[in-house]
């Protein structure tokens, strides 16, 4: 393979790492994502499955080696494992990785380990049937727990938690979060929910409960120590002395990670984003419709695009949403 050509911004930072949502679409209806009468794109809006190929394929001859499948709910896609697979044959991207509620998990773990996904992270908010009913709307706890089994069956490892925390809803599961995760040894990361798209469930100002409280409550029962392991994001990771997984604290609202970013996104209608806390993007799906089989086009408009990359961002949960984008429309 010929030497890949870097990302790079403005600001000297490199870019290896491209989450690209797969679908807009989702069958949960989690209170912290989505209005409970969520309208989804038109179909003809949402890239097709060789179009994300397309899109995929440009960033890794870009020099990009990791690519997340996010959503909506990646799964409702029936495409997604043809995507893993021919992302996976993709000389230079060395991991590709799934973020999903865990729903179809119990369907595709096999095909999608077959097709030669690397990680999966799974979204689990709650251990209680009937509030895990209540945070996603239409989810089943049974199935989700069920669809983990099936991908710890199916041979993949270090499988990750992702729990979002909302102060008076679920704060009170944190500890029994981490129990179920050390005993699967699943990792976990604990999430700030962060102010995108305009719901009216609650309040958000309510609601927020910061890492830091989190990560309190957890080391009066288990000790965290920190590491130095770092995704580029707004992670941060610990271990503890008697178990081998690593649990994580996303705190979106600190900017102080911004100066080792290293990813962009890619939404589901292909709108190329710099940062999630700004509203800066570049349409690829109108390049690649105007110009379909033009990969260098579409590579060096990309690469321009990487100058308005912004420094930091900057969320304000005393403001209205500035991005009135959905989480469903990025992926986290
Ligand atoms: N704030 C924080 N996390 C969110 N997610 C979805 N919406 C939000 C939000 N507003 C989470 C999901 C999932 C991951 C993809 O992002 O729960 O774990
Ligand atoms: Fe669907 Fe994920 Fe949003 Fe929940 S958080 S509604 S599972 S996209």
């Amino acid at each position: 393979m010929s030497a890949a050509i870097l990302l790079r911004d403005g600001f000297g930072r490199q870019i290896n790492y491209l989450r690209l949502s797969v679908t807009d679409r989702c069958n949960f209806r989690c209170v912290y994502c989505m209005p409970e009468k969520m309208r989804f794109l038109p179909r003809a809006q949402v890239l097709s499955a060789e179009e994300l190929l397309c899109v995929g394929s440009a960033f890794v001859d870009l020099g990009v080696n990791k690519i997340r499948l996010t959503g909506g709910e990646p799964l409702v896609n029936p495409r997604l494992p043809w995507l893993v697979e021919k992302f996976a044959a993709l000389p230079g991207l060395d991991q590709v990785t799934l973020t999903t509620n865990g729903d179809r998990l119990g369907i595709y773990a096999k095909s999608l380990k077959a097709a030669g996904l690397d990680r999966i992270n799974i979204s689990l908010d709650s251990l209680k049937p009937e509030r895990f009913a209540e945070l996603t709307r239409t989810g089943s706890l049974r199935r989700v727990l069920e669809g983990i089994a099936a991908a710890q069956r199916a041979g993949f490892k270090r499988l990750k938690i992702n729990a979002v925390i909302l102060r008076g809803r679920n704060d009170d599961e944190v500890l029994e979060l981490l129990r179920f995760a050390r005993h699967e040894a699943l990792d976990i990361t604990f999430i700030e929910e962060m102010p995108l798209g305009h719901i009216n469930e609650h309040d958000r100002k309510f609601c927020f409960i910061s890492s830091e409280e989190i990560k309190a409550a957890i080391s009066t029962e288990f000790p965290l120590i920190p590491t130095l392991e770092n995704s580029g994001g707004p992670a941060r990771y610990y271990r503890m002395d008697d178990s081998p997984i690593s649990v994580g604290f996303i705190s979106p609202h600190s900017n102080n990670f911004c100066g080792t970013c290293n990813r962009v996104r890619v939404t589901a209608e292909g709108r190329l984003l710099l940062c999630l806390g700004n509203e800066h993007s570049l349409d690829l799906r109108q390049i690649l419709r105007e110009s379909p089989n033009a990969p260098d086009l579409l590579k060096s408009k990309i690469q321009n695009a990487m100058s308005f990359k912004p420094e930091s961002h900057h969320f304000d949960l005393n403001e209205a949403p500035q991005i009135v984008r959905f989480m469903n429309m990025t992926g986290g």
